[in-house]
């Protein structure tokens, strides 16, 4: 039996078909229909976000979060997946990397600050990737982004439904994207959001990812196609329905795991004041010989484990300017992600983590 490392949710296709007979009957298939309109309210509420925006995907959320908020330069994390920074790239932002904290893995405040202290430094924003579902230290950030005046974007792919105390992470920063890839904790198949601070934001973009068209329908500034689609949007409402059980459960297998390995392995420090929605379970294995070991003994078990990011993005994109990244370094050499989906349960965890017990011992 294999134990994937993901599987997407499947929407219920009878309610999945509902959705579709109506966007079949009403003939309104994209262009900001009744069930994106729908997807954006459910969303608002169950985040407790407000000025959310629907886009077709999280890397073109980064893309058009950064043009709204005239982000030229950025300092980002070298420790997330690739998107974060060829986003940036493909957008032509004047991209450089900071290091991350050794004990979260997420953009550290005070290697931010130190890199933006350089004599050359001047960037506008700051992006930052809550990894793995586990907030930024986002009062550390504030406080760097304001002393020096920049903006601040948070990739906020792993993080749905996750919140800092009574508040969404979602609220925190000028804006933060979402990915609803099919992999992801809620999904549209592809898709994703922008939240913005401001209202303002919020209407710039809307106008932005429509080719840039005003409201009065007059052209100006130049936009892009980035809407989601009624079909896509009808997954999301589908999905949406069964999200808290979803996140519960994703949760709980978290917990578990990290209660089973924590004499074992390393694993990042998580959020104190946290929710949990359980998007990946990430171990570090500082020795190569013993990663190598642990990743055979699960191939050969039928279990899917990933390298979950690794290289450092620093290294990835070496003609980017780079302040000292050593720690990015060293935790994409040694962290490994495993099989962490809705359709697993207890037993799994039980199987998966002795068989690491066993090869580490
Ligand atoms: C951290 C992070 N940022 C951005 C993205 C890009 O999202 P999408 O695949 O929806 O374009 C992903 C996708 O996996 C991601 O993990």
């Amino acid at each position: 039996m294999t134990i994937k490392l993901n599987q997407p949710l499947k929407p219920d296709l009878i309610t999945l078909t509902k959705y579709l007979s109506e966007v079949n009957n009403s003939g309104w298939y994209t262009n900001f229909g009744p069930l994106h309109d729908q997807l954006t309210s459910r969303l608002e509420e169950y985040l407790g976000v407000k000025n959310l925006l629907l886009v077709s995907n999280g890397t073109l959320a980064l893309q058009v979060a950064c043009k709204v908020l005239n982000i030229n330069s950025a300092i980002t994390t070298p420790f997330s997946f690739v998107a974060t920074t060829s986003s940036l790239l493909w957008q032509g932002i004047d991209t450089a990397f900071s290091d991350i904290d050794p004990q979260t893995y997420n953009l550290c405040p005070t290697a931010l600050d130190d890199a933006l202290n350089e004599p050359e430094s001047n960037y506008d924003g700051v992006v930052a990737t809550h990894v793995y579902g586990n907030p930024c230290d986002v009062n550390g950030i504030a406080d760097v982004a304001n002393k020096h005046s920049i903006k601040t974007v948070y990739d906020a792919a792993h993080a749905f439904g996750v919140s800092i105390g009574e508040q969404s992470v979602l609220n925190f920063g000028d804006a933060s994207t979402l990915s609803f890839h099919a992999t992801k904790v809620f999904h549209t198949v592809e898709g994703g959001a922008i939240v913005f601070k401001h209202r303002k934001d919020y209407e710039k973009a809307k106008r932005l990812i429509n080719f840039g068209i005003q409201a009065d329908g007059s052209l100006g500034e130049p936009g892009i196609n980035a809407k989601l689609n009624e079909y896509q949007c009808a997954v999301g409402l589908t999905l949406l329905d069964d999200i808290e059980q979803v996140i519960a459960r994703r949760a709980e297998l978290f917990r578990s795991y990290r209660d089973e390995l924590k004499e074992y392995v390393e694993m990042p420090t998580w959020h104190i004041d946290t929710t949990l929605n359980g998007a990946y379970m990430p171990i570090y294995i500082a020795d190569v010989d013993s990663q190598r070991k642990v990743i055979e003994a699960l191939s050969k078990n039928g279990i899917e484990s990933r390298r979950y990011f690794t290289p450092s993005l620093d290294a990835v994109f070496g003609e980017q300017k780079k302040f000292d990244c050593v720690q990015s370094q060293r935790v994409a050499g040694g962290v490994i992600c495993l099989p962490l989906h809705g359709y697993m349960n207890l037993n799994g965890i039980k199987n998966i983590t002795q068989i690491i017990k066993e090869t580490i011992k």
